[in-house]
């Protein structure tokens, strides 16, 4: 089988169809680079005392864990120095992350989850890297927050590495969905997986279901009729998987189809759901539909959602397209 590489597809792509200028190419390079840094550290586990909780807390009140610290400081000192970007935004930070003085600043702006699926690092369990890139609008001298806030209908690429059995990248540049592996002799992404899609119909779902008692109505209808099986008004059995790390879920459904959800419910009415939109939806959503899946937050396209806040949390219904629409419907019915 010939083999091509990540740096192959992004030249032919570029060739064929003027989808990705040169500064963007650098760009995904570098950042898969990183997330190879990632699978490094990830993989030597207790060996490179990498383990374990930091002593500090992130915006969201989440205690940190070294590995989110870690990673988050290697992909920023990765991008900084190329010149294809003006800022960067990372879950770990409060604040945007200019380019310092010293470097150049390019065109684009870069949103990373460092570290996907904390909970699950000490326990050698699936983890990831979510990344969303956007433009940086005309004219912007400084930039500040307010210029990240555009929907994820503008994102130019988007894509995350899971840190599993194999060490995957899986990117969208707005022409399909395509997965690499890592070639961990040869330190290259090979490609593995070309224009990925997800079967429209599901039997599996995947959902906190130890939320359930919060729960809005068309969530806890949704999930009882699915829960019914066979003998239920679906008249079919469906199987559940969760995994506690987007990336890991979102891999799978992308690889056989499903649905993940994770709603907005009674607990915090104006902080809806668990998941943030810049980071983790929005670059989610741009995959998922790039591979004929839907994604929405109960009412709206995700990627149609006009951001308010940087770290802004919201619901999440992503996947098989009949299923997504039919919560959906649940929703506004
Ligand atoms: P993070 O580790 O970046 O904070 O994200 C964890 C997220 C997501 O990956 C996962 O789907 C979800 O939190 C798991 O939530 P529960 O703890 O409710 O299972
Ligand atoms: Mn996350
Ligand atoms: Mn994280």
């Amino acid at each position: 089988m010939k083999r091509v590489s990540l740096t192959q597809y992004l030249i032919e792509e570029q060739r064929l169809n003027n989808s990705i200028p040169a500064e963007l190419r650098l760009l995904i390079e570098v950042l898969a680079r990183a997330c190879k840094t990632i699978s490094h550290s990830v993989g030597k586990g207790a060996l490179g005392e990498v383990l374990g909780a930091a002593e500090s807390e992130n915006v969201q009140g989440e205690i940190q864990k070294k590995l989110d610290i870690i990673s988050n400081e290697i992909l920023l000192q990765a991008n900084e120095w190329g010149g294809h970007l003006a800022a960067m935004a990372s879950e770990e930070m409060e604040t945007i992350h200019p380019i310092p003085n010293r470097y150049p600043m390019g065109e684009y702006m870069l949103l990373f989850d460092p570290l996907d699926g904390s909970s699950n690092i000490d326990v050698n369990v699936s983890i990831g890297t979510i990344f969303s890139v956007l433009k940086a609008p005309e004219g912007m001298a400084t930039p500040t927050e307010d210029d990240f806030l555009q929907p994820g209908t503008k994102q130019v690429a988007a894509g995350y590495a899971v840190y599993g059995p194999q060490t995957v990248l899986v990117l969208t540049t707005g022409n399909g969905v395509h997965g690499f592996t890592l070639d961990r002799e040869m330190g290259s992404w090979v490609m593995t997986q070309r224009n990925i899609q997800i079967p429209v119909d599901t039997a599996e779902y995947a959902i906190n279901a130890s939320n359930s008692r919060h729960w809005y109505a068309p969530v806890k209808r949704y999930i009882t009729e699915l829960e019914a099986g066979k003998t239920g008004p679906r008249e079919k059995n469906f199987n559940m998987r969760w995994v506690a790390s987007m990336v890991a879920d979102v891999h799978r459904i992308l690889n056989r189809g499903g649905i993940f959800m994770y709603p907005a419910d009674q607990r915090e009415p104006d902080k809806p759901g668990k998941l943030r939109l810049m980071y983790e939806a929005n670059p989610m959503a741009l995959l998922v539909e790039q591979a004929g899946g839907a994604a929405t937050d109960g009412k709206q396209r995700i990627l149609d959602i006009q951001p308010t806040k940087l770290h802004q949390r919201v619901a999440v219904f992503l996947g098989s397209r009949n299923e997504v629409e039919r919560v959906t419907r649940y929703h506004a019915e």
